[in-house]
């Protein structure tokens, strides 16, 4: 028999834990080497139009869908609209889940070594050179990555397991307000460093003359990356939404904080790089090779360090559970498994995918499709392929193919129906409509004409 579907217990607890998907490697790790790459400032002013404008819409798609149809993504189409199209969609989001599962597990684990490594400290490494040798030593060398790997996910399917309201709610309750505290000293650190002021002016002041067409499509994939969008990511949670849960007000928090986190990250990272003369365009080496090699010059650095990496653990710890979560309710809605055993299954199937892309690095770095390594593949095919497709056909779905007054009416649901919530439900229907699917069609044709 099915188990009776679980249900998150308060209104905090749903912030925290889509805001627990949604603050992620994303913010810390991928956000500051975007905005290093890509000029600064510049680059994140489009990024916050991009999130007001067509994430936060299809936030609230992704929400409409899933509440309305209480079913995990390979479903809920289906419930809101028999057809054998729309029923298939949500594999696309399934396999997509399962790649990012791969190559998201193996950066984490990485995270829990840089924390055991700032406890031993740094000392002996002072040169770039020695430190980019410390991050190869560790990703070339195939057992230390396999075991990283295999105990975050271990740690991950213990969490699982005890379900939606005891496991993820109550775990997300604990490491949000903790995450929030860390990056919050370590940004005060950062301000009264030296380098703050070039920190802060290379983030905050918008030079356009670096704007350019492939620039404008990086803030875009940046933002729906960090907001888990177009993966059923939040489908699968607003599944487990109350009725009267509010969809905007839920939708807003998590932009909000969402941005706030990957600023934040900014902040602390930028003025470091500065003051020790890093860098900042560094692209994904940033935070493993440029960081603590800043840590080891700073005054009580190595405390830093574990600070930094243990924010960074908690970040990629409740987005890999979310990311979890969308393979796990498909397994019990459509095969109708126990909660248990669709975790284990889970489990099994992520450890294989983590441990091929942990490898890719060493025992299998000359295995190569299209040029590229397992882990590169993976990567690029979730998130330059199937998250933009699968984002785009969720906003043509609920913007074009269900009815309207539901759309509404979800968007209203646990508002005060006032007019400014009419008029806001009024702006996200239009932008679930037209802005999102041309943006995200945009995006995924110049992705492609990359090939
Ligand atoms: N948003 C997360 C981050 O910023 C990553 C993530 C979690 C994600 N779930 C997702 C990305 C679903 C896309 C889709 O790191």
């Amino acid at each position: 028999m099915k188990e009776k579907r679980s249900q998150f217990g308060t209104k905090l607890g749903v912030i925290m834990v889509t805001a627990g998907s949604a603050v992620g490697l994303g913010n810390i790790w991928r956000f500051p080497y975007e905005v290093g790459a890509n000029g600064g400032g510049a680059f994140v002013l489009l990024y916050l139009i991009f999130v007001f404008f067509v994430g936060l819409p299809v936030i609230c798609g992704e929400f409409i869908l899933g509440k309305r149809s209480r079913s995990g993504i390979r479903g809920a189409f289906e419930k809101l609209h028999k057809s054998r199209f729309w029923g298939s969609v949500g594999y696309i989001s399934i396999l997509a889940a399962v790649l990012i599962m791969g190559f998201y597990s193996v950066v984490a684990s990485w995270t829990m070594e840089y924390i055991v490594q700032s406890v031993e400290g740094f000392s002996g490494l002072s040169s770039p050179e020695d430190f980019h040798n410390r991050f190869e030593l560790l990703t070339a060398t195939p057992v230390r990555p396999v075991v990283w790997t295999a105990l975050f996910l271990i740690l991950n399917y213990l969490i699982l397991i005890r379900g939606v309201e005891k496991g993820i709610e109550k775990v997300s309750n604990l490491m949000m307000p903790l995450l929030f505290i860390l990056l919050i000293a370590f940004g005060i650190n950062s301000l009264l460093l030296p380098g703050a002021g070039e920190g802060l002016r290379f983030l905050f002041h918008p030079d356009f003359s670096k704007l350019t067409g492939e620039v404008v499509l990086r803030a875009l994939g940046q933002a729906f990356f960090s907001l888990s969008l177009g993966m059923g990511c939040l489908v699968t949670y607003s599944s487990y939404f109350k009725p009267e849960t509010p969809l905007m007000r839920t939708g807003i928090s998590i932009a909000v904080l969402d941005t706030f986190v990957a600023v934040m990250a900014g902040v602390m990272i930028f003025p470091a790089v500065f003051t020790y003369g890093q860098e900042p365009a560094a692209g994904p080496r940033l935070v493993f090779e440029v960081l603590p090699m800043v840590f080891s010059n700073m005054p009580s650095g190595s405390i830093w360090s574990l600070v930094f990496f243990v924010l960074l653990f908690l970040a990629a710890l409740t987005s890999i559970i979310s990311v979890s979560e969308i393979i796990i309710a498909y397994l019990m809605d459509d095969f109708g498994m126990s909660r248990f055993k669709a975790c284990t299954v889970h489990f099994v199937i992520s450890l294989v995918f983590g441990v091929v892309c942990a490898l890719s690095f060493s025992s299998l770095s000359d295995f190569k499709i299209f040029g590229f390594n397992v882990f590169d593949l993976f990567d690029y095919v979730s998130s330059n392929i199937l998250m933009p497709l699968g984002g785009m056909l969720l906003s043509i779905f609920v913007g074009w193919v269900i009815k309207r007054s539901i759309v509404k009416e979800e968007l209203l649901a646990g508002t005060s129906h006032s007019g400014v919530y009419r008029v806001l439900a009024t702006v996200m229907a239009f932008c679930l409509r037209y802005v999102a699917p041309v943006a995200i069609a945009i995006v995924m044709l110049n992705c492609l004409k990359g090939i």
